[in-house]
């Protein structure tokens, strides 16, 4: 990955890893969440999610998730004192994601949060009041049907053949999770530029992607990923591998989903010694204090120096 080039403050990416896998992701939602968040296909880990709020934010600041399902991003954030605002396509995942936020605020959460059910790609006219005054944005994309749902296999029900579930966000096909991959990128770049005009300067975007295949095939969704946020004037700061496996006495403790183990025991029956997943890449941008687009035009127009 390569990145814009800046003039002022420039920004070396860091890389790190963090141990968020700690617990498996049932345990962590156990009673901070209502139950029926768990029919959600797609929702990310309360511990990424809390550990990038604490890192990128102050109490009192606000946090903005453009597509926040079952609001993990929302939870994490009002118990951690911050103030969150978020949107999301569905009515059903926007109604759930209302009343996780009460219920967080029934167990002690001490921030507030709101939701609007819309969509993101007009973000900026869906929070007019919030512009400039985001601190952080966080947020997943979809992948659409590939990689989400839950699965029961032969070896659990003693029948042949995989039951899955869950897999669908909902039926509407204007979802974005139910788009090709270029419309779902064109989409999640308008969805960024409307985000940066909900940042303060100097505001962080934190972005949670994994690859997935298709048929065998690596989809490099962090690769893509990184690409329409450059286009949205965004500088790349911080490259975090956030571990999705547990590490133990000198052990790591295995936690991949069923679909990574299936296209990983598939290919090496195709002879491709290919490795399941055991973190998610989390990509943090900042919105520099002039955009990136302009200053990269200043650097084509600006004399060469000897
Ligand atoms: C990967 S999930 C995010 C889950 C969320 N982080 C959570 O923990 O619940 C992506 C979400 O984006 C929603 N979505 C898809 N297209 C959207 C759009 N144009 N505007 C807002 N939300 C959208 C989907 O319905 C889905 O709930």
């Amino acid at each position: 990955m390569t990145d814009s080039p800046t003039t002022e403050s420039p920004v070396e990416p860091t890389t790190s890893v963090w141990a968020t896998g700690q617990q498996q992701s049932r345990v962590q939602r156990r009673d901070r969440y209502l139950p029926e968040s768990m029919s959600h296909p797609g929702k990310m880990l309360p511990s990424i999610a809390a550990r990038v709020i604490s890192t990128y934010t102050r109490p009192g600041e606000l946090v903005v998730d453009p597509m926040c399902g079952i609001g993990t991003t929302l939870v994490e954030a009002a118990h951690l004192g911050r103030h969150a605002a978020g949107v999301e396509y569905e009515e059903k995942w926007a109604r759930l994601a209302v009343a996780n936020l009460s219920h967080a605020r029934i167990h002690g959460a001490s921030g507030s949060g709101r939701v609007v059910a819309g969509d993101s790609r007009n973000i900026a006219r869906l929070l007019p009041d919030l512009l400039g005054q985001a601190t952080l944005v966080l947020t997943s994309p979809p992948y659409g049907a590939y990689t989400h749902g839950h699965i029961r296999s032969t070896r659990d029900t003693g029948e042949p053949g995989v039951r899955k579930w869950n897999q669908h966000y909902s039926q509407d096909r204007g979802n974005l999770a139910h788009q090709q991959l270029p419309v779902l990128l064109e989409g999640f770049g308008r969805i960024l530029a409307g985000c940066v005009k909900l940042l303060r300067p100097n505001g962080v975007v934190a972005v949670t992607v994994r690859p997935y295949r298709v048929r065998g095939e690596l989809v490099d969704l962090p690769g893509h990923i990184h690409q329409v946020a450059q286009s949205a004037g965004l500088v790349l700061a911080d490259r975090i591998a956030c571990l999705l496996c547990g590490l133990g006495e000198g052990t790591l403790l295995n936690r991949a989903s069923f679909f990574q183990l299936h296209e990983a025991r598939k290919a090496w029956s195709r002879g491709l010694p290919v490795h399941a997943l055991a973190h998610e890449d989390l990509l943090i941008y900042i919105k520099p204090t002039a955009p990136a687009a302009a200053l990269a035009s200043d650097l084509e127009t600006a004399p060469e120096r000897e």
